[in-house]
Order: structure tokens, then C-alpha cells, then sequence
């Protein structure tokens, strides 16, 4: 079971993506169990106050430090997480080797930035790591959160029916995923490869993966290891 606690600015966000599909069957096998936590609820003042100007001018607001702890230390005294992670353009890049380390942990907390970031000094006293979906920037970190919680959940042992088919997804091996066929083997003059028609495993198999090598070749060869021919 792996537990995901969401700190977020605009829960709203994450409403929908964890109630259908992959993940809603992950958590209804009791094998992830996602919970948004609203940053507000721990605002200061009458006007749960979360944010303020940057010290040294500038546009832009930065999320305080004192209510981001506060949210903080009341779920770590639920129980220790094994990262704290705060979802941010210059965090580490998510990659698929990245999710698979995550999806072996029982709790990890997600803090969600937004407008300009958070006070730096929670990054320093708490964050054990800071991870970016990629090289563009998001208005906050709840969609990056749900993109990571999607990666990770579905990697989870026992969520997927068939057990091999994470295996065999794009990045796994660090190879891209060959193409894919369904009925009908001929569909509008466009015929499916006849090897795939064969019943022939091992040679289905050679051709699949001949087919990521290029695939991954010519798209891209940054991920290729050097055994692969690169
Ligand atoms: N917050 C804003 N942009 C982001 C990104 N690219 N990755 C993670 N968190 C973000």
C-alpha cells in the first residue's frame, strides 16, 4: 500500500484525476490511497492568509513558510513520509526510472507550489526532493502532482491486471514501445504487419523489438544505453 498525501493551493484541481481508471481500481485494491490536503486550511488570520510579496520586490507572490509548516508537521505526526516532495520547474526530471524508485514507498507527501514558489526555508528544513514533469512551466504544481501520481500508481505491484504490461511500456527498458495493432488485420486497404498474424511468439517478439530499436533510434537516441548499439 502506498499512501500519497497532496498538499495543494487549488485542490479543485485534483478532484477528477484520481476517481476513474487505473488509479480508482488501485485504490479501491487498497494498494494507493491518495489524500488532498487544502494549503488554506492552515492560512493565518481571518482570511486563512497563505502567501505574500517577495522580500526584495518583484512581481509575484511566494507561498509562507508558516503555514505550509504547519500543514507539514500536523501530517508528519499522522506518521513519517519517506520524501517530501516539492513538485517544481527546477527540480530533477521525472523519468520513468524515477517513478519506479517512488512506486516502491509507503508514504510520500506532495507540496504543490504556485505563483512564485514557496518560502525557500521549507524547501531547506523539510523537502527531500523536488521533482519537475518537465521543461515548461505550470501555473501550480497540482497538475504536475497528478501527472507524477499517475506514473507512479500505476507501476505499483498488483495494479495493472496483466502484470507484464508495465514492463513492456515506452521508457521500461529504456527503449521506446513498438507499434501496436488491434482487428481489424485490414483496415481501410492498411494491412497489419504479417508477422504479427504468424502465431510465431519468438519471432513476434524479434520484430517488436527490432521495431522499439529503431523506433527508439531515430526519435530518440539520447535514451539508448550503449549496449543497445548506439
Ligand atoms: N510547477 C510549475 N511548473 C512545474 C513543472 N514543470 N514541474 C513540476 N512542478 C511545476
Amino acid at each position: 500500500m502506498l499512501e500519497i498525501d497532496i498538499l495543494a493551493v487549488v485542490p479543485g484541481l485534483l478532484e477528477g484525476p484520481f476517481s476513474h481508471s487505473i488509479l480508482q481500481r488501485a485504490a479501491d485494491k487498497n494498494l494507493l490511497k491518495v489524500r488532498v490536503i487544502d494549503l488554506r486550511t492552515f492560512g493565518i488570520g481571518t482570511y486563512h492568509q497563505i502567501d505574500d510579496n517577495a522580500f526584495g520586490g518583484g512581481a509575484g507572490m511566494v507561498l509562507m513558510a508558516q503555514p505550509l509548516a504547519d500543514a507539514i508537521r500536523k501530517l508528519q505526526a499522522e506518521g513519517a513520509y519517506d520524501e517530501i516532495i516539492y513538485l517544481t520547474p527546477d527540480g530533477t526530471t521525472l523519468n520513468q526510472s524515477l517513478a519506479n524508485k517512488l512506486s516502491l514507498r509507503s508514504r510520500l507527501l506532495l507540496i504543490c507550489g504556485h505563483y512564485k514558489g514557496i518560502d525557500e526555508r521549507i524547501r531547506q528544513k523539510f523537502v527531500t526532493m523536488e521533482i519537475s514533469i518537465g521543461d515548461y512551466v505550470l501555473s501550480g504544481g497540482e497538475l504536475a502532482a497528478a501527472v507524477l501520481v499517475d506514473a507512479i500508481g500505476r507501476l505499483i505491484p498488483g495494479v495493472l491486471n496483466d502484470g507484464s504490461s508495465a514492463l513492456t511500456d515506452s521508457f521500461q527498458d529504456d527503449m521506446l514501445a513498438p507499434p501496436v495493432y488491434t482487428r481489424p488485420a485490414d483496415w481501410e486497404g492498411m494491412k497489419v504487419p504479417d508477422i504479427l498474424l504468424s502465431g510465431h511468439e519468438a519471432k513476434i517478439e524479434e520484430w517488436r523489438y527490432q521495431q522499439s530499436l529503431q523506433r527508439t533510434m531515430t526519435r530518440r537516441p539520447d535514451i539508448l544505453k550503449d549496449e543497445e548499439g548506439i
